[in-house]
């Protein structure tokens, strides 16, 4: 179901937690609310939910304005970091929960307990109670009872935080075949952009409250309207530098400059992403500091008095202290920013032939 916020505010004593305007949340996608810790994730979530009211503003779940609703009354199915199930009831009676509560005929109810047990594959463990699982197997059956009602939407609010890192990589797994598999509308909040890369549809990017970009996870790496996005997303995170443009040029250093078609003058910011860079002529710098990464090496560097780095092979063979030239091989990776208001400057970086 399609999900539509028009004019949303929530004031806390005083200061707007959320003031996103308007805007949608696709119908049958996964789609990731991203942002640092305080931003007003859950927030929007609880107000989505209908565990707050928000401030003014409105709710349609489809056609359906559902701002004055309960949550019990809006068709969504909810789940929280710390899973929240009943220590004292079965994983089968925790799945079967919200249809005894809602006084369904037995047969039923066991059929949509198996089919959702099935779903998030715990049916060898319906007899067990929450203590006797694992966070994994917990995070499941709270997603199996939140789905059990078939919501119109479900909300995700930072499931996977409890669990250690092979288990989150994993789960995330499972919570994408298991939305393709139901097709249910899902909202899925994490503060870990990694995590909203690689499994959603579409990112909402929110800083304090307002929304910076919402489109697909790749476009927000590859096209950030401004600085704060750039610097959110991808992992090394960006460097950003000040370098003059001169004649339709950007000098980078006195030995590299790059033709660009850009209507910014001046000394420009300029973000290059660690991985823009490879070993080749270009600037020259001196490696300070090196980060092994896999099969990768970070190579620290100063660069016109920022610090920047490279994202290097292992078989390029840097040490620190050596002097190295480096140059662009992904020259898309470059930006350059509006000094004052932090937005992207319309810029093309040519490639040299
Ligand atoms: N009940 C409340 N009363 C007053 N302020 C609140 C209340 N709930 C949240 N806030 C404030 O609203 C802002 C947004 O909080 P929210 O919990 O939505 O952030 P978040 O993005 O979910 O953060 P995290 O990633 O740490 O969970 C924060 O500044 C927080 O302190
Ligand atoms: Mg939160």
């Amino acid at each position: 179901m399609e999900l539509r916020l028009v004019d949303l505010v929530k004031d806390f004593s005083g200061t707007k937690a959320i003031d996103t305007g308007s805007f949608s949340i696709s119908d049958g996608k996964l789609t990731g609310l991203l942002g640092p810790s305080g931003c007003g994730k859950s927030t929007l979530l609880y107000l989505i939910s209908g565990l707050l009211k928000p401030t003014s503003g409105r709710i349609f779940f489809g056609d359906r304005d559902v701002t004055e609703l309960p949550p019990e009354k809006r068709g969504i199915g909810l789940v929280f970091q710390n899973y929240a199930l009943y220590p004292h009831m079965t994983v089968a009676q925790n799945i079967a929960f919200p249809l005894v509560n809602r006084k369904e005929n037995r047969e039923l109810i066991q059929q949509k307990t198996q089919q959702m047990a099935k779903l998030v594959q715990v049916e060898e463990l319906l007899s067990r109670k929450p203590g006797q699982l694992s966070g994994g197997q917990q995070q499941r059956v709270a997603i199996a009872r939140a789905l059990i009602k078939e919501p119109d939407i479900l909300l995700l609010d930072e499931p996977l935080s409890n669990l250690d890192a092979r288990l989150r990589l994993e789960m995330r797994e499972e919570i994408r075949r298991i939305q393709l598999e139901t097709g249910v509308t899902t909202i899925f909040v994490t503060h870990d952009q990694e995590e909203a890369m690689s499994i959603t549809d579409e990112i909402v990017l929110m800083k304090k409250g307002i929304i910076q970009q919402q489109c697909a996870p790749i476009d927000m790496y590859l096209q950030p309207v401004n600085r704060f996005v750039a610097s959110f997303m991808g992992n090394p995170p960006i460097d950003f530098f000040h370098f003059p443009i001169k004649d339709g040029r950007l000098i980078l250093s006195e030995s590299y400059a790059l033709p660009i078609r850009t209507t910014a003058s001046g000394t420009v910011l300029t973000g290059i992403r660690p991985e823009a860079w490879e070993p080749g002529s270009g600037i020259r710098v001196t490696i300070e500091t090196l980060e092994q990464r896999g099969r990768d090496v970070l190579a620290g560097f100063t660069l016109t008095g920022a610090k920047g780095k490279a994202l290097l092979s292992i078989t390029d063979r840097v040490r620190t202290g050596d002097t190295v030239e480096l140059s662009l091989k992904r020259k898309d990776l470059l930006y350059l920013f509006n000094e004052a208001n932090e937005t992207r400057i319309d810029a093309e970086v040519a490639y040299e032939s």
